[in-house]
């Protein structure tokens, strides 16, 4: 058996839009992507997260699910226009007792909360009034509303995540323009993602500074896939090690080191926005850990005649600043994400971040994996899932074997869910969620990871 630490922590993971529902319901003002689900052809099937898992009403039983799993700790996000219906001045008191409620519930079923206070539902009104992560006044909303939740949930909540995948907010959001507020744009990626790091890192300051009694600890999580090489040549290897500072070293390095990779300053001139001798020290050390999703890899060689046509695979960046070109093996097995399963790159990525990046406390604050799965005889086998979280967590373990300081693991997800873009056809899930009559059912891998974590470690079988 491959154990793990002792002390590691074993989670599972969702967000306020992908689960919650009740999109209008106490007081709750809308989101950018309640606005995004309206516009036609931007999500399959026209579908929408207005009721999705109805988690708003259904929170107890799936805090009891989550016990049954054994999980000693659930990270979730908190919906900005809940608690704050405009993003700004006026709260939602009906919207903080919500998570009063599940926090607290959370805690007497012996399981630790770990908020995300940003999982892309940026309140509507901020964006069509101050121009959203685009604009001049977003850092500072950011932080108080940060600030609303330190004072209502800290103490209770010790563990906090500012923003979840900036890179995907930039890039999906404001370059390719297919996940929420839908802009595309080979320049708002950069100045978005500036004011996402100076957002986060002046809600750490503000936490550090007024709520450093309440003990907590504060981070981002970033995501990454793995880069591997196309070929041994100098120029693929470099080119992957690029295509990993576009990517992760985007967030990572200024939080870590304080500024930029110098790859993206090189190659992006003007267009990458600059830090000022303040604002340097003020990111520099922000995050107590590393937050890391991570979900696939794919083959990077180096390429100075690409286009953004012909290489746009989603999780590669705007491929033209970088000379890169991405590939995969048609031999690795595919999600219905069409992402690949690799385990050992996730061993690889969190091995280069352990170097990287002086060796920090890492957290997966997400992995795992779609697949189509279907309920037979009241039961779902969903063997491939199993299969998927054996490997990347031995892959995980190997890490730590060799020096990483992995401390803990959250699956994604808890249940099925609005899979953004993709609605309901993809799904994530340890619980399949019937999405008509919203009845939840364990699938395997929930067995399956209630077992892990009573061993604390996988086994070999
Ligand atoms: C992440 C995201 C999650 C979830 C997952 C699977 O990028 O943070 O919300 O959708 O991917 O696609």
């Amino acid at each position: 058996m491959n154990t793990f630490p002792k002390d590691f922590i074993w989670g599972t993971a969702t967000s306020a839009y992908q689960i919650e529902g009740a999109a209008s319901k106490d007081g709750k003002g809308p989101s950018i992507w309640d606005a995004f689900v309206t516009i036609p052809g931007k999500i399959k099937n026209a579908e929408s997260g207005n009721v999705a898992c109805d988690h708003y009403h259904r929170f107890k039983e799936d805090v009891q699910l989550m016990k049954k799993m054994g999980v000693n700790a659930y990270r979730f996000s908190i919906s900005w226009s809940r608690i704050m219906p405009t993003g700004k001045d006026e709260i939602n008191e009906k919207g903080i007792e919500f998570y009063s409620n599940l926090i607290d519930t959370l805690l007497v079923a012996g399981i630790e909360p770990w908020v995300t206070l940003y999982h892309w539902d940026l309140p509507l009104t901020l964006q069509l009034e101050e121009d959203g992560w685009l604009g001049k006044t977003i850092s500072d909303r950011f932080a108080d509303y940060a600030n609303l939740c330190f004072e209502r949930f800290g103490g209770r909540v010790t563990k906090w995540i500012t923003l979840n995948e900036p890179w995907v907010a930039a890039m999906l959001g404001h370059g390719q323009g297919v996940f929420a507020p839908g802009r595309t744009s080979n320049t708002e990626p950069y100045l978005a993602a500036h004011h996402m790091i100076l957002a986060h890192a002046k809600a750490v300051k503000l936490y550090r500074e007024k709520y450093g009694f309440q003990n907590g600890k504060i981070g981002i999580a970033n995501n990454c896939d793995w880069r591997e090489p196309l070929t041994k040549s100098k120029q693929d290897q470099e080119a992957a090690v690029r295509a990993l500072e576009f990517f992760l070293g985007w967030f990572a390095d200024p939080v870590y080191k304080g500024d930029y990779p110098k790859s993206m300053r090189e190659r992006l001139g003007k267009r990458l926005p600059k830090f000022t001798e303040q604002e340097h020290q003020l990111i520099k050390g922000s995050s107590d850990f590393f937050g890391l999703n991570h979900y696939t890899t794919m083959y990077a060689s180096h390429d100075d005649g690409v286009t953004s046509e012909g290489n746009v695979y989603g999780n590669g960046g705007i491929s033209e600043d970088q000379d890169v070109s991405l590939s995969l093996d048609p031999n690795w097995e595919y999600t219905t994400m069409n992402w690949a399963v690799v385990p050992w790159g996730c061993q690889k990525m969190l091995e280069w971040i352990a170097e990287r990046y002086g060796n920090p406390d890492i957290y997966i604050t997400e992995n795992g994996c779609s697949y189509s799965d279907e309920v037979i005889n009241g039961a779902v086998n969903d063997y491939k899932r199993v299969a998927f979280f054996k490997g990347y967590l031995t892959a995980c373990k190997k890490a730590i074997d060799n020096g990483v300081k992995l401390r803990g693991y959250f699956a994604w997800s808890f249940m099925d869910n609005f899979e953004w873009a993709s609605g309901y056809e993809k799904r994530f899930g340890m619980h399949y969620v019937n999405f008509k009559t919203l009845e939840r059912i364990p699938k395997s891998s929930a067995e399956w990871y209630a077992e892990t974590i009573a061993n604390n470690g996988v086994l070999d079988n």
